[in-house]
């Protein structure tokens, strides 16, 4: 049985970003990236020119950027895409990685992801990247460790490095280059289709699209989108007709429909796949021209057909290639940016 603080419940969808208050985040290190909404632009902006800097280095000198610094992989549930993209970043820059999953680690045992975190430390970890079934699992690890953590999805909440490649996806596809403003996706429209409900990657690209001047629409189901649980932020919408949310979308991202999530859900798949799937026929009529996304893992035959997923207007595999330069980034920022000797300077002075 995981400790109280980390059987938190996971909440609802809501657009505004339930980072903690300013006050209550003294002790979280600035280099950390717990939630998309709580970049600045210029924040934003630094990371995508870091992502452009280092994938276009020379590779015997970015692996000199973070020679033999630890980077440690905690890593509570499965992934393929976050962790892998996330250790080849930190080896890319010259890191040592040491990667900590829930089988065969003694958080089989019982072990805490306080003590988990300290222990992690105390090996050397300067930076930890955390996956977690929780929601606010990383706060949790940030405000234990003290280390800059990098939030690689936590329960329902928020998987902000994914928010942040889809981004990446997104200004390659308009060639709007990285120096990003709060005007660069105005007159964009976003879909975001599927399991918006438990979807930690809508809630991340919901945060973070409109602060660019992205209308997102949200559609899906009321069982997997309910009215009231979506809090919307101005440019975020609602749409259910899954036709009509295509017919004004330049940007399509497909959710994975989460299985281990849908029981007690009233959910036919069936009806589902007619009315929301991403297929070749429905495409063509209403979206022809559109970049056609989804996080991964993809379900085929589900939320999106085979002939989608391979065909010409998707981005899924450009969409994982991005994870490593902005992963790469994000691993630089927590380890050697100015914000992280503001912070040590704050802590030597007191404040
Ligand atoms: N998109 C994503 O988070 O995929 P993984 O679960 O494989 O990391």
């Amino acid at each position: 049985m995981p400790p109280k603080a980390q059987r938190r419940k996971s909440k609802p969808l809501k657009t505004q970003s339930t980072a903690p208050s300013p006050s209550n985040r003294v002790q979280i290190h600035p280099g950390s990236l717990l939630s998309s909404g709580d970049l600045t632009i210029d924040g934003l902006r630094s990371i995508l020119e870091l992502a452009d800097l280092l994938e276009g280095e020379d590779p015997i000198r970015r692996a000199q950027r973070l020679f033999k610094r630890r980077v440690s992989l905690l890593f509570y549930e499965s992934s393929t895409r976050t962790r892998t993209s996330f250790e080849l970043a930190a080896k890319a820059l010259g890191a040592d990685t040491s990667l900590v999953s829930a089988q065969s680690s003694s958080i089989e045992k019982g072990e805490s992801l306080k003590d988990t975190g300290i222990t992690l430390r105390a090996l050397g970890a300067e930076c930890i990247i955390l996956r977690s079934p929780y929601s606010g699992a990383p706060y949790l690890l940030a405000k234990s460790t003290g280390l800059p953590i990098l939030n690689a999805g936590d329960g329902m909440h928020e998987h902000p490095s994914q928010a942040l490649l889809d981004l990446r996806t997104i200004l390659h596809y308009l060639k709007a280059g990285s120096r990003v403003t709060e005007r660069t996706l105005t007159g964009v429209t976003v879909t975001i289709c599927g399991d918006i409900f438990h979807s930690r990657v809508a809630r991340s690209n919901a945060l973070l699209l409109p602060r660019l001047g992205a209308r997102v629409i949200l559609c899906g189901p009321p069982p997997l989108l309910p009215e009231a649980a979506a809090q919307l932020d101005p440019g975020v919408v609602i749409e259910r007709d899954f036709d009509r949310a295509l017919a004004q979308s330049e940007i399509v991202m497909m959710l994975r429909i989460q299985a281990e999530r849908l029981a007690g859900l009233a959910l036919d798949l069936e009806e589902y796949k007619a009315r929301y799937q991403a297929n070749a026929e429905r495409i063509a009529s209403h979206a022809a021209n559109a970049l056609i996304m989804h996080p991964g893992p993809i379900i085929r035959g589900l939320e999106i057909t085979s002939e989608v997923a391979d065909g010409a207007q998707s981005a899924i595999a450009e969409q994982v290639r991005n994870g490593v330069a902005i992963r790469m980034a994000l691993i630089m920022r927590a380890l050697t940016s100015t914000a992280h000797e503001d912070f040590r300077s704050r802590k030597r002075g007191g404040r």
